[in-house]
């Protein structure tokens, strides 16, 4: 979150300094001033061709250019058919002096050195001038092709462009608010983690991961992946010729490419998990809903909300407080007035007991006094950036002067531990569920070098008053804190931490204002974070890591909380993200606003990430975070996030409560939204357990199902929810319609089990209230659902099974349920089970592992067939709704079938 003064303070910024970049203008104006034209590129020589793949030397074909930086003038191409689907090239300086993203961040898959002559794509080299294709082989597609303009491979500028078909339909290269597929002229996607508020359209958001999907229909999908932390600039465009490109622009870093060859969507998604490493699985209550705003002014106020949604009758799984709960803003302290430790126990202890659970936040800036036990302990540790002159680097946040925290050094992780274990100890201190941890890109309210963080804290008024909320002890101040003290430390040599020839970048480059910079919205390329020319412990620059410096903080705090209850799968929700930051830690899309256009795009963002970065559990602040909320919007908001993975809703200090108890009609809408997540929640649990294990993303865009049907490609208010469920939300204010696609396929209503016969057309509702949203189950399907919903997720445990059979045009059907115990990381006893409907006959086999725990139902009582025209020779025939209900019941122990 951030303070309505710094909102101010970013608008300005945002208009002086740096426009955000609009799609459709002429302004492209870095990539072209590079004179790159005068730039002589590679030649390829020593090229030596094995079984799985090539190496050659590049050298530079003439003299140098020198558009941004100095040329490079030897490099080495490598080219690994690494397996038959995924082909990798690198191409790196021969001095190994350019940073390369470091191992422990991106572990890199093996090499399993598949022949190329098996492989799904050749890789075509021309030596000069030096350029390659990638080409399909079962059908001769060109998916990537550098022909026609030189590499360029400097010290601070790398360019790279690929021709592609005219109007491709390209997808990924989060973190952006922009079309889930993209404009394909004058379009820049700009990558360097940035607080953003309300998330703007084109720019930089949050996280960076640098994959994109080209889906061409008939002809296959492929993605495309660069591992390059560095900021960069990505241009979709077409040249003065009308033809059409993609160009990496980047600031820094090497050209590290993974091609995926599909050739299916979701065949992509699996490629990629390969890669950056499949997602964790959650605890099943992380699929509850969460409440949480900025601005609970007290222990009480939070116990109050938890009441409330009780009383209102509103099930409420998760708790959380934002940063209200800390003393002055600081990381692993109490409010001693508003949130002492003897009720805030209390609090966890009541929560838990109704079988509820409760998150809390945590910021990377410690405040950078000696009284703060925090950072006195990381700067005993010597874990904190520092500055030129050996001290620790400051910078401010929410408490005022911050240090921050270097991942990179080897006490970091145990002294961050160490408090995490001692705060969130379940005896004498807070006993969390989980951690939510912000501000991680990092956001650093100093705008610029020239910025004294302990004035500007104290300038500033930091830590603020919280605003607008009525504080039963009103006038009590928050203690400020002296500004005289000096951090004192000289222990670490930063001169000797730089050798040449370890990938770690060039220590003598020019941090702040590179010849060719990056669209960064907040403004110049380090503003408003940690000063690009600060060293990490390893050597290398946060220049090049910056990009991953959340991911850090995440995947730290993940190992922390796994040292703390080792036996269970932690929870932590980052808002900073990188490639691969999903195979540990979930995320929400950051500071939205209350209003339609955030409304929509929750839905885009969640395409990207669930299916594209594999991050499963994402979502947005449902009813918004920014600004008021109005009663309208947050209705339709709470069906909305309940068909999304990640269900929190949450809003920014200032504004109005927006508890889905404020208003009846909300409420209704909430209740039954719940409802109907509740009694699905198995299924998308098992969804959500697949992704883990196949990599099949768990949300799917229309196109991953319909991958032929041209109308499918460019639908971003839509999607599957799991791969069976396809939900069209009401998408405008104060509207009672939507329209929306049905593909050439059979549907059923979801909450009428009429059958809909789907013709590749759209289609147009009314008379949706804030309470309705349409979805359709997908004809072909099987879907397994608890009979009854419950108040909390151990509840819905206990509810038996109903199966919903949807049978395709052809009268089959199949789907799975997957069961285990919910919390535990290590599950030796589960059952994955699969339904399959054919010749009117229905059979559940598979594994039957999981038990239940003597209180769980693991029973089927009731199967429903939908679209039956007569009655079988089982089961009660319903004309009305033309269903077939066979009651059991069955107990998933084992294999059971029967015939209609
Ligand atoms: C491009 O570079 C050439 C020299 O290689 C120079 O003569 C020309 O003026 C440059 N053009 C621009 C637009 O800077
Ligand atoms: C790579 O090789 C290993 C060991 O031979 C094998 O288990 C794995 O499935 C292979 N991976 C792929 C993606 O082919
Ligand atoms: C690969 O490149 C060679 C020239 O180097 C060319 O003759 C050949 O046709 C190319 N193959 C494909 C499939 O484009
Ligand atoms: C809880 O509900 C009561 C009664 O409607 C209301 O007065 C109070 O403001 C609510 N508290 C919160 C924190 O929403
Ligand atoms: C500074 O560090 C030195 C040596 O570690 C120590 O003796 C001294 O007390 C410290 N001063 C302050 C003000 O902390
Ligand atoms: C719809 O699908 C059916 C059967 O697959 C096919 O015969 C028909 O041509 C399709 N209609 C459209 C509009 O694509
Ligand atoms: C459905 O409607 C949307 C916008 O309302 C439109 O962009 C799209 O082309 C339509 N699809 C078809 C298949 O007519
Ligand atoms: C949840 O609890 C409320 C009362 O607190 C009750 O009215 C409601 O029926 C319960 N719902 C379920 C699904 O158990």
């Amino acid at each position: 979150m951030i303070l309505k003064t710094l909102v101010a303070f970013a608008a300005f910024t945002q208009s002086a300094l740096a426009a955000p970049y609009p799609h459709g203008t002429t302004s492209l104006v870095h990539a072209r001033a590079a004179n790159s034209t005068a730039c002589p590129g590679y030649t390829a020589t020593n090229i030596d061709v094995t079984d799985s793949g090539l190496t050659a030397d590049l050298t530079l074909a003439g003299t140098a250019c020198n558009a941004y930086s100095e040329d490079i003038k030897d490099l080495k191409l490598v080219v690994e058919h690494q397996t038959d689907d995924r082909l990798h090239v690198k191409i790196y300086d021969a001095g190994l002096n350019v940073f390369q993203v470091q191992e422990e961040i991106l572990p890199r898959p093996a090499n399993n050195k598949t022949a190329s002559t098996g492989a799904a794509v050749s890789f075509n080299i021309t030596a000069s001038p030096f350029a390659f294709k990638v080409i399909r082989n079962s059908n001769g597609e060109v998916i990537f092709d550098t022909t026609g303009t030189p590499l360029i491979f400097e010290k601070q500028y790398v360019r790279l462009r690929t021709n592609l078909p005219q109007d491709p339909n390209l997808y990924g290269l989060g973190e952006h608010s922009d079309s889930f597929r993209f404009h394909t002229k004058g379009y820049r996607r700009s990558l360097l983690n940035a607080e953003s508020i309300n998330i703007p359209n084109n720019a930089n958001l949050y996280g960076s991961h640098p994959v994109y999907f080209d889906h061409r229909g008939e002809k296959g999908t492929h993605a495309v992946f660069l591992v390059n932390s560095s900021p960069m600039n990505i241009d979709i465009d077409q040249d003065d010729a009308g033809s059409q490109y993609l160009e990496y622009n980047a600031i820094g870093g090497i050209i590290d490419l993974y091609f995926m060859a599909g050739p299916g969507p979701a065949d992509v998604s699996k490629q990629y998990a390969d890669i950056v490493g499949y997602s964790a699985m959650y605890p099943y209550w992380t699929l509850g809903f969460h409440q949480c705003k900025y601005g609970y002014w007290d222990v009480n106020m939070v116990a109050e909300v938890v009441a409330n949604y009780s009383t209102a009758g509103i099930p409420l799984e998760v708790m959380w407080t934002d940063i209200d709960y800390m003393d002055a803003r600081q990381d692993f302290t109490l409010d001693p007035d508003r949130f002492p430790l003897a009720k805030m126990q209390e609090l966890v202890s009541t929560l838990h007991s109704r079988d509820q659970r409760y998150v809390l936040i945590l910021d990377p800036g410690v405040h950078a006094f000696e009284e703060v036990a925090a950072y006195k302990s990381g700067h005993d540790a010597d874990i904190f950036l520092k500055a030129a002159d050996g001290t620790d680097l400051l910078g401010v946040q929410w408490p005022g002067a911050v240090a921050w925290p270097d991942w990179f050094h080897p006490n970091a992780q145990k002294w961050w531990t160490d408090e995490v274990l001692s705060f969130f100890d379940a005896d004498s201190g807070v006993n969390i569920d989980g951690i939510w941890v912000d501000m991680n890109e990092a956001s650093n309210f100093c705008q610029d070098t020239t910025c004294k963080p302990r004035e500007k804290a104290i300038a500033d008024g930091i830590p603020p008053k919280p605003a607008n909320a009525p504080r039963p002890n009103t006038g009590r101040p928050i203690p400020g804190f002296p500004a005289d003290f000096q951090p004192n430390s000289t222990k670490r040599d930063l001169g000797i931490r730089q050798d040449s020839g370890q990938m770690k970048g060039f220590p003598d480059r020019e941090w702040f204002k590179p010849a060719y910079t990056v669209n960064n919205h907040v403004g110049g390329l380090s503003d408003l974070t940690i000063w690009f020319n600060t060293s990490n412990y390893d050597g290398t620059h946060l220049y090049d890591t910056h990009n991953f410096y959340g991911h850090m903080m995440a995947m730290t705090t993940q190992k922390s909380m796994s040292t703390r209850r080792p036996e269970l799968r932690p929870f932590v929700l980052t808002r900073s993200t990188w490639a691969g930051t999903g195979r540990k830690v979930a995320h929400w899309f950051g500071d939205n606003a209350s209003d339609w256009e955030h409304y929509r795009t929750t839905i885009r963002q969640m395409l990207s990430f669930v299916s594209m970065h594999q991050m499963p559990l994402v979502g947005s602040d449902v009813c918004g975070f920014n600004g008021n909320t109005n009663e309208n919007l947050c209705a339709r908001w709470a069906m909305l996030g309940a068909f999304q993975p990640f269900y929190r809703n949450h809003a920014e200090i200032s504004t109005i409560q927006q508890e889905f108890y404020q208003w009846p009609s909300v409420a209704e809408a909430a209740k039954k939204a719940i409802d109907a997540r509740y009694k699905l929640l198995d299924y998308i649990y098992t969804a959500l357990h697949y992704q883990t294990t196949t990599g099949a993303p768990m949300i799917n865009p229309l196109f991953f199902l319909y991958p032929t049907d041209t109308n499918t490609f460019g639908i971003q208010d839509q999607w599957f929810y799991g791969d069976a469920l396809l939900i069209s939300p009401v998408t405008t204010d104060y509207s009672d319609t939507v329209t929306y696609y049905l593909p050439n396929a059979t549907f059923y209503n979801y909450w009428t089990h009429e059958k809909v016969p789907g013709t590749g057309a759209n289609v147009t509702e009314s008379g949706l209230s804030t309470a309705d949203i349409p979805v359709h189950i997908r004809g072909g399907t099987i879907i397994p659902m608890r009979a009854d919903s419950a108040n909390t997720t151990k509840a819905l445990r206990t509810r038996d099974f109903t199966v919903l059979v949807a049978p395709a045009e052809d009268g089959s059907a199949s789907g799975r349920l997957y069961l285990d115990e919910g919390e535990k990381i290590d599950q030796p006893d589960v059952s994955e089970i699969e339904f399959v409907f054919k010749d009117g006959k229905f059979a559940a086999s598979g594994s039957f592992g999981y038990a239940g725990n003597g209180e769980e139902s693991i029973t089927v009582a009731k199967v429903l067939v939908l679209g039956q025209d007569q009655a079988g020779a089982v089961g009660e025939f319903n004309a009305s709704t033309s269903t077939i209900e066979v009651g059991g019941p069955w107990k998933l122990d084992g294999e059971f079938e029967f015939q209609l």
